[in-house]
């Protein structure tokens, strides 16, 4: 049980790495007014706290993609409410896993006729990449193991941990789920 899972990236860690990428962005996107555009749901707290570090004008949407069918087709659920056409696009995702979504929402944003599209992303799991997608800004490289937290889930549940958590056995949501959630909501 104790090592079903373990804490991967602390609170303050997520929060010093955000500081450092946005005075990054703030630099590389000086003059301009991006738009920063947040994939849901994952990608909320990341971007709340991102673009408070960004210290330019800006705009911020969201979008939520739909996965279905065999072979993870995805479509756009609900797309952002501002037009991307002629925008400097700032596409934020919690993590990148196989890339697949990452490369199908750059086409869809490229056709848009965007000016510019980077994507940045909290989490990087570069060696379990199917598709070589560019990956402009990136957090933290981890490993393949099951991540919650700060935005991630397992079935809807964990994304409203501060840290972020490697779920090495996932057995554990069934087998032991008091112990663990008495270990990752630790003021209950
Ligand atoms: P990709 O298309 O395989 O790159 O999938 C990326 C998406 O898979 C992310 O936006 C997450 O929603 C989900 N995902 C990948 N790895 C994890 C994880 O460790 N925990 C929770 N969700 C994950
Ligand atoms: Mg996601």
């Amino acid at each position: 049980m104790a090592d079903a899972f373990t804490l991967v990236i602390s609170e303050q860690d997520i929060s010093t790495r955000v500081a450092e990428l946005g005075s990054v962005l703030a630099e590389d996107y000086a003059g301009k007014r991006p738009v920063v555009v947040g994939v849901l749901t994952g990608a909320l707290w990341f971007v709340a706290d991102l673009v408070r570090q960004i210290d330019l004008e800006l705009d911020v949407d969201f979008l939520l993609l739909n996965r279905f069918g065999e072979g993870g087709r995805i479509r756009i659920q609900t797309d952002t409410a501002i037009p991307l056409v002629e925008r400097d696009v700032i596409l934020v995702e919690d993590i990148v896993d196989t890339g697949l979504s990452l490369t199908i929402l750059r086409k869809m944003i490229e056709e848009r006729r965007a000016s510019s599209v980077r994507c940045v992303a909290l989490l990087d799991k570069v060696t379990r990449r199917i598709v070589d997608v560019p990956l402009e800004y990136r957090g933290f490289e981890v490993g393949d193991e099951f991540l919650i937290g700060y935005g991630l889930d397992h079935e809807g549940h964990y994304r409203n941990l501060r840290d972020i958590w490697a779920v090495l056995d996932l057995g554990i949501f069934r087998d032991d789920p008091e112990t663990f959630r008495r270990s990752v909501f630790p003021r209950r």
